[in-house]
């Protein structure tokens, strides 16, 4: 587990960025967190260091999932904030997008009744006075290496 401060929006951004160097197709990310801790905000950098237009990244709201296939790999955002029964999971479609192509970015992942996969990042962001921390916790052998990455990343640039 790998806890990381976020000072400023500066700081996510870096994370982001951090973030993308590693994603492969296929991985999957599943947030946890405080309502407006900046799960959505984290993505667009996500995808902005995967070459997606950053200003397109928005919180899915009508459709809870967003595809963005402009980047070097395909990258699907989930909402999945507004489904309050967990059972409505089934029909989101999201099991569509592992097929091993996309990164599949998901919100508010405590309402899936399953994790998708053996290997994923759980990423939590909680907010306390203002101050913002992401948790790393690596599932599966995969995202171990990874998260050791993404820190390192995270540090050097943060001393820059
Ligand atoms: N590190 C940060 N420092 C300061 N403000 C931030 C930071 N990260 C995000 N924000 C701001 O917090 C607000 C909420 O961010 P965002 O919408 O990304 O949160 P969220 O976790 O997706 O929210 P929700 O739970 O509603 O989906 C935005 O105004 C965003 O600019
Ligand atoms: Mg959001």
């Amino acid at each position: 587990m790998t806890s990381l401060r976020l000072k400023d929006i500066g700081d996510t951004r870096r994370l982001g960025i951090c973030i993308s160097k590693v994603l492969e197709p296929g991985d999957i990310i599943l947030f946890h967190g405080d309502l407006g801790a900046g799960k959505t905000t984290l993505t667009r950098y996500t995808a902005g260091g995967l070459g997606i237009e950053e200003r397109e990244v928005t919180s899915p709201t009508f459709n809870i999932i967003h595809e963005y296939l402009d980047g070097k790999i395909p990258l699907v955002h989930v909402d999945l904030y507004r489904l309050a029964d967990s059972a409505d999971i089934l029909d989101t479609g999201i099991e569509e997008y592992l097929t091993g192509e996309f990164i599949i970015m998901v919100e508010w992942a405590e309402h899936l009744l399953e994790p998708l996969s053996d290997e994923y990042l759980e990423l939590d962001i909680s907010i306390q006075n203002d101050t913002r921390t992401a948790v790393l916790r690596p599932v599966g052998s995969i995202w171990r290496k990874k998260v050791e990455t993404i820190k390192v990343c995270f540090e050097r640039e943060a001393e820059r």
